[in-house]
């Protein structure tokens, strides 16, 4: 694996590969991240992963200073898969001045993660199109867990006419459910065993509905309350149409549950996809 921390030598070093898979991180990798590797290593081109923890995408008041950084130990992770290239850039490189082009985005960012963390969205839609920009990938992997951001990079890449396949990862979880998460780190034991309710929660809806309850607003209702008698601050429940993530209307077969909610001081967000029969 070779690591590249300036643009020059990454141009370089991928001008002449024909093919190649992209999988964005913003390090202290864990399975999640090893899982979305293990997708690319199957595309069978030249793998380049990433690891940048992005300002633009973190508002003031959020944990930038103190979003874990764990260069070695993430090396270290990525040196047991057949990762080519490990682009580490600085800063400096990739907002060498202020970041005042930015990008109108479609509505499905105005929603969810989009009302409770303004700003997120555009600042990860920028960076990544940056960092397609340099890598020029024919393929990048995102994970599920961030699901809206997933059908935000649909979308722009179907807007902007890139030619770039975005391929998903299924969510990684613990024994007891709780989506993987660089996040994760911050809960304390209490909090930890805690974590798992949100997954719980999420999967309850998924099973009334499942066997039929269509009572959407009560469902989504009683889930808040379960978490908010548990100690969380809750900022969603919702059950939406999965593509789209509008509100959901009875006839939607393809709905997807997702919740984001906030333990101590650590916010957490998980969703769960289903189908329904006719
Ligand atoms: O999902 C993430 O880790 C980040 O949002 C991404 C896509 C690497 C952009 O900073």
């Amino acid at each position: 694996m070779e690591i590249i921390n300036d643009i020059p030598s990454l141009r370089a070093r991928l001008k002449r590969e024909p093919y190649v898979v992209f999988v964005p991180t913003m390090g202290n990798l864990h399975e999640g991240h090893m899982s979305l590797i293990r997708i690319a290593e199957r595309k069978a081109g030249c793998l380049v992963a990433s690891i940048f923890v992005n300002r633009l995408q973190f508002e003031l008041t959020e944990d930038f200073d103190q979003y874990p950084r764990t260069l070695v130990h993430d090396c270290r992770l990525l040196e047991n898969y057949s990762v080519d290239v490990l682009f580490v850039p600085d800063e400096k490189s990739i907002c060498p001045v202020r970041q005042e082009f930015l990008l109108e985005l479609p509505p499905v960012a105005n929603t969810l993660e989009g009302e409770s963390r303004p700003g997120f969205f555009r600042g990860v839609v920028t960076l990544v199109l940056k960092l397609f920009n340099l890598v020029q990938p024919q393929v990048a992997i995102f994970g599920k867990k961030d699901y809206q951001q997933l059908q935000i990079m649909r979308e722009m890449v179907r807007q902007l006419n890139l030619s770039i396949e975005i391929v998903e990862g299924e969510i990684a979880r613990a024994p007891d459910g709780l989506a993987l998460s660089s996040r994760n780190r911050y809960l304390s034991d209490e909090e930890r065993a805690e974590a798992a309710n949100l997954y719980q929660v999420l999967s309850k809806i998924k099973q009334e509905i499942e066997i039929g309850n269509r009572n959407f607003q009560e469902l989504q209702e009683n889930a808040r309350a379960i978490l908010v008698s548990h100690g969380w601050k809750v900022d969603y429940v919702v059950i939406r149409q999965r593509d789209t993530l509008v509100p959901v209307q009875v006839d939607d077969r393809d709905l997807i549950v997702l919740g984001a909610a906030q333990l101590g001081r650590t916010r957490l967000i998980d969703n769960l996809e289903m189908s329904i029969g006719i």
